[in-house]
């Protein structure tokens, strides 16, 4: 067998990218405040900003695009995404939402009360952000190994089992449900393996709390569970996901990860009494609820994206592009968060910028450094996201200082990864030319979004 893993897919459609100039490159980020979120895509050459909704779909998607049934209400391409989704969840109930972070809203503000508490392995922002609004507690809860960038450990998305009980224990009354990311993006896109998920749920069985995922990444968390955990290695990927699902009451996923579709997302969920009052609220902030703020051909997009995310080959090729950066930074000396997850590469900035202070942001440094070596847009996870300035004018810096390169679905080949690789490796060879920023000009809240900036 040779060795090379290769795109289990040719390409049909292209869009070219553009390339500039350093030169040109220092202009547009000048131009931009020095925030790689106020470029224009246009003038950005690998774009691994996200890989939410930036994927490239099929012809099979775009083939059955043509048959979406644009009904209002009762849409043929509801009940076929029904059928499709029910098959891989075995959820009574099903839903569709805009995106991820508007099933957790019509979830959430259907089941939750102020004053009550969720925990999770590590929730997304916007989870967080969603039960915030409505006054609940989010607590992250993934064992500690997930916290430490460079120990390897095959499931450090795993949720710490021991602190679930202490708080089911302490603070049960407070709990509607307890929820699991997989895979946990905030923790570096680890995976969590089955008998953490089969354990945890049956934890908050005997405390009857229902268990709510967030299945945006379950496919590449799948993947993980076929090459890691033992008694799975002839397993197919979807039996592998139904077991997943089994251990669940309900799920929210967006839809724009491992559905493989540039926008969408749904809830399932077991209980009648859940589902009236999700939909109740679905009608009104998303749509009919065969609809649900998508339109017809969406749905089918969805329908057939689901099955291609589960596909065994293509997750192969997936999870290995991350792992073949990995290899190619462990050479050049530069340091992430191992082992490399399923849909991004984390840099640990600190290991290209030793001698930075805190004070001149360097994750956000090595952000724009890779733009204006290679015209690469990734996204500083580090002091500008999560670090605040205090009334008193002083700042509270974040531990740790990462850059986040996500990787878009089927988009980017071989050699744009080693055209990257030689990126990076250049940007801490020149190292000492990096300069860090200071921020001039800051909203209250995610500051990282809009934030302007000047060179220190
Ligand atoms: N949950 C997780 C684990 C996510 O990663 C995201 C989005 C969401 C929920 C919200 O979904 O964007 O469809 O509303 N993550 C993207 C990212 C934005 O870049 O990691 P959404």
């Amino acid at each position: 067998m040779p060795r090379t893993l290769i795109e289990p897919f040719r390409i049909k459609s292209i869009e070219p990218i553009r390339m500039t100039t350093r030169v040109e490159r220092e202009h547009l980020l000048d131009a931009a405040k020095l925030n790689v979120f106020k470029l224009r895509a246009e003038d950005v050459l690998i774009d691994w900003l996200t890989d939410s909704g930036t994927g490239a779909m099929s012809s099979r998607q775009w083939g059955a695009i043509m048959e979406g049934d644009e009904s209002y209400a009762g849409a043929r391409s509801f009940f076929r995404l029904e059928a499709v989704i029910q098959d891989i969840t075995g959820m009574k109930h099903f839903v569709p939402t805009h995106q991820g972070r508007a099933a957790e809203k019509v979830l959430f503000t259907a089941v939750c009360r102020a004053g009550q508490l969720v925990p999770n392995n590590c929730h997304f922002d916007t989870t967080r952000a969603n039960l915030e609004y409505l006054g609940v507690e989010a607590v992250d809860l993934v064992i500690a190994e997930g916290l430490q960038p460079a120990l390897i450990h095959p499931f450090k998305g795993n949720i710490d089992l021991a602190r679930v009980r202490t708080l089911l224990e302490a603070e049960g009354g407070r709990i509607p449900f307890g929820m699991l990311t997989v895979t946990n993006n905030t923790g570096g896109g680890q995976p969590v393996s089955m008998a953490n998920i089969r354990a945890y749920a049956a934890l908050l069985k005997q405390h009857g709390k229902p268990l709510i995922m967030d299945v945006c990444r379950f496919c590449e968390n799948a993947m993980f569970i076929k090459m890691r955990e033992p008694g799975y290695e002839n397993t197919s990927i979807k039996a592998i996901a139904q077991e997943m699902f089994s251990y669940a009451d309900g799920a929210t996923m967006s839809a724009k990860k491992d559905g493989m579709v540039n926008i969408g997302g749904f809830i399932v969920l077991r209980s009648d009494e859940w589902m009236d009052a999700v939909r109740n609220l679905e009608i009104l902030t998303e749509g009919f609820p065969t609809y649900g703020g998508l339109a017809g051909r969406d749905l089918e997009a969805l329908a057939v994206g689901l099955q291609e995310g589960m596909d065994e080959d293509y997750l192969r090729y997936r999870l290995r592009t991350a792992e073949y950066l990995g290899e190619r930074l462990e050479a050049s000396g530069i340091g992430f968060v191992r082992p490399t997850g399923g849909h991004a590469v984390y840099i640990d900035a600190k290991t290209v910028l030793p001698n930075m202070p805190a004070a001149h942001y360097p994750g956000w440094a090595l952000c724009n450094a890779l733009y204006l070596e290679g015209g690469i847009r990734g996204v500083e996870i580090g002091s500008v996201m999560f670090g605040k300035r205090l009334d008193d004018g002083t700042e509270t810096f974040h531990t740790m200082e990462l850059v986040r390169l996500a990787f878009p679905r089927r988009m980017y080949t071989q050699s744009h990864f080693d055209y990257a690789a030689e990126v990076i490796a250049d940007a801490k060879l020149n190292a000492r030319s990096i300069r860090g920023v200071r921020i001039v000009k800051q909203p209250k809240y995610l500051r990282h979004f809009t934030c302007e900036c000047a060179w220190v």
